[in-house]
């Protein structure tokens, strides 16, 4: 969860001291400090970082007066009970790591970033869990989304999304910050810019019960490894409706996120006329996540050349959505790119249209 913030690494409290991040910007121990032993591995582990500036969190299992003075004297610069919520630890954390002279907008949209975060922190946790999906983590993703997308601010958006440490949040942030944005700029009203983006929060819900080794394969999925992953959104599907209380557009959009106009996707091969505007947007959005995700096998793709792709899908996505994203997703690649002085994918895209 703390990897909203960039890499992040655990570490058991019998770790010889000094092997975590050199320069790490936090440290968050959590470890019973009625216990000897935890203590002084917490002082071992700790000591390299005693005069670095790095802040310290303490998450306490009770709050006494003597665990408050131990910690101290252990070098933290925070205390928190244990028990606290993921949201409020996250905050804490987002003010700690707040780069200095950041505007108000700026520190809005990151905390808008981190309570969609712990949102679907609890969502994913959740679902490997195999527990009940918690809907009001996943009605505070939701929100924070649209809050997000009200400042129109897409690529601050995307970098916070590249500096996450996990490709599963990462993907699930992209798609429905991309949904968002995609959503506002069609004038939706409130309560249809909510169903969007809770489809997209949960559109690959069902990877929470694919095999690790295949979800997480750093290569890419062999044949019968991808016709296993062909069966998340049935998967998901099937959650959602044994759970019961989710729209019929978000269970629609669950099951059918992979399917094409001209017949040719998942699960059933629908058709075009089959298949829903909301269905077509998240498709959209989450092909388009797709192309410019960091992959250790392959290289993100630039956002025009991503955008040309799904010109070039032609009758397989809705022509009309995807003209629209197009102002979405290039107006903010264009302003990433006039950084690098390359000004150019205005043009490539028009010629691709
Ligand atoms: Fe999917
Ligand atoms: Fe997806």
């Amino acid at each position: 969860m703390l990897s909203v913030w960039g890499p992040c690494t655990a570490l058991s409290p019998d770790a010889s001291g000094g092997v975590a991040h050199a320069g790490a910007r936090l440290l968050v121990v959590d470890l019973d400090l009625s216990e000897r032993l935890s203590v002084e591995a917490a002082r071992a582990a700790l000591a390299p970082y005693r005069h670095s500036g790095s802040h310290c969190i303490f998450l306490l299992r009770d709050m006494s007066s003597r665990s408050q003075i131990q910690a101290n004297a252990l070098g933290a610069t925070d205390i928190l009970p244990a028990e606290v919520s993921t949201a409020v630890l996250l905050d804490r954390v987002g003010l700690l790591l707040a780069p200095p002279g950041q505007s108000d907008a700026a520190a809005a949209l990151g905390q808008r970033f981190v309570a969609a975060s712990a949102g679907l922190s609890d969502l994913m946790g959740a679902a490997q869990a195999g527990a009940g999906l918690p809907m009001q983590a996943i009605e505070d993703s939701v929100t924070a989304l649209n809050r997000a997308a009200d400042g129109g601010d897409l690529n601050a958006w995307l970098d916070m999304v590249w500096r996450h440490d996990d490709a599963t949040y990462q993907h699930c942030l992209l798609v429905s910050g991309l949904a968002a944005a995609f959503a506002h700029r069609l004038g939706f009203r409130e309560a249809d810019r909510r169903l969007i983006v809770e489809a997209a929060v949960l559109h690959d819900i069902g990877k929470a019960r694919i095999p690790i080794d295949i979800l997480r394969k750093p290569a890419r999925l062999s044949a019968e490894e991808r016709e296993v992953m062909r069966e998340h959104p049935r998967i998901g599907h099937d959650m959602l409706v044994a759970q019961g209380g989710f729209a019929p557009m978000v269970l629609t959009a669950v099951l059918s996120h992979h399917e094409y106009l001209d017949g040719s996707g998942y699960p059933h091969g629908l058709n075009g006329g089959d298949i829903p505007d909301p269905v077509r947007i998240i498709t959209i959005c989450d092909v388009y996540a797709a192309l410019i995700e960091r992959r250790s096998y392959k290289p993100p793709m630039p956002p025009g050349d991503a955008y040309a792709v799904l010109v070039a899908m032609g009758g397989k996505l809705d022509r009309d959505l995807v003209r629209v994203f197009g102002e979405v997703v290039l107006d903010a690649a264009i302003v990433r790119l006039g950084q690098y002085g390359k000004p150019i994918l205005h043009r490539a895209a028009e010629d691709a249209a």
